[in-house]
């Protein structure tokens, strides 16, 4: 896997330049939309609610990753949250969509040459924790990088000094000062009893996981899980920037044998839909924060 990175510096540069040229300010703030959050409609997602907005189709963009999900209209969208300047992914890459993991992550390091330091990333995940519930919202204290386990990271490969240090610790990858004021945020806007704190795990997809895979993971200290996120904190913080991450709990992983429901993605864009008023008043809250510290 030595060579399983395409991009080079300098590619990566041409996208960001091309990208700064179009665009009349600079967002500090970058937000990937999951399926939790926006990333399958446009009337009502978080991208679309942004003021001013500037969108590039995926396929616009030079050497982007082209998304493969149905229904699913990718795009870069540059725009005001609040006032605030951001930078939106509407949908996101997937492992299971053939990409490499550095691929996945590519446009994180595209929106770090564009001057994003702070990455806000939310996903659908399933809620493995016993005391989750449908809609609630579970801010990422820690990941278990379980595709790394099997020998997969976004920054296998030479290393690109000027992102970031061979060996980046992830001790400290999600901001805790940021989770505090997350927590804060969500207490203060009612959301208080329907928000964690928890341990997301990235497994590749496409296929759901099976009961005895879910058991393991709930003894591994697993409180949700999903397909996608890991990769690009991993690629957030190799490049330094201030990470954020919360998943909706769209379904509970279902872990009883005499269970007959089965997990599928069409709740996971309906529990998104019936959430996102909140997800986006809880976002920009966060954005607020972040752009007055
Ligand atoms: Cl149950 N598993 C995974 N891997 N991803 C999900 C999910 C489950 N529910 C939503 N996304």
């Amino acid at each position: 896997s030595s060579s399983n990175n395409e991009y080079t510096y300098e590619s990566i540069t041409e996208t960001a330049r091309f990208l700064r040229e179009r665009i009349p300010f600079t967002p500090r703030i970058g937000i990937i939309c999951g399926s939790g959050m926006g990333a399958y409609w446009n009337k009502g997602s978080l991208a679309d609610a942004l003021e001013n907005p500037i969108a590039f189709p995926y396929e616009e963009i030079p050497n982007f990753p082209v998304s493969t999900v149905e229904g699913h209209e990718g795009k870069l969208v540059f725009g005001h949250l609040s006032g605030v300047p951001v930078v939106c992914m509407q949908g996101r890459f997937h492992y299971y969509e053939g990409y490499a993991l550095s691929k996945c992550a590519m446009p994180v390091r595209v929106m770090k040459l564009i001057g994003v330091t702070h990455l806000i990333a939310t996903n659908a995940a399933g809620g493995l924790n016993k005391s989750y519930k449908v809609g609630d919202i579970m801010i990422v204290k820690d990941h278990i990088n379980m595709m790394g386990f099997a020998g997969n990271n976004p920054l296998q490969g030479p290393n690109e000094k000027r992102f970031g240090p061979r060996f980046p610790p992830m001790n400290a990858a999600y901001n805790k000062q940021l989770i505090k004021v997350a927590k804060r945020i969500a207490s203060r806007e009612g959301l208080g009893g329907d928000v964690h704190e928890g341990v997301y795990t990235c497994l590749g997809g496409p296929s759901f996981e099976t009961v005895a895979e879910l058991k393991m993971l709930r003894m591994l200290g697993v409180d949700a899980v999903g397909m996608s996120t890991v990769h690009e904190v991993i690629t957030a913080r190799h490049c330094n920037m201030t990470v954020f991450a919360f998943s909706l709990i769209t379904n509970i992983c279902i872990t009883d044998y005499d269970n007959q429901d089965e997990a599928n993605h069409q709740e996971v864009m309906d529990v998104g839909k019936t959430r996102e008023v909140v997800l986006r008043h809880f976002v920009s809250k966060i954005v607020d924060y972040v752009a007055k510290h």
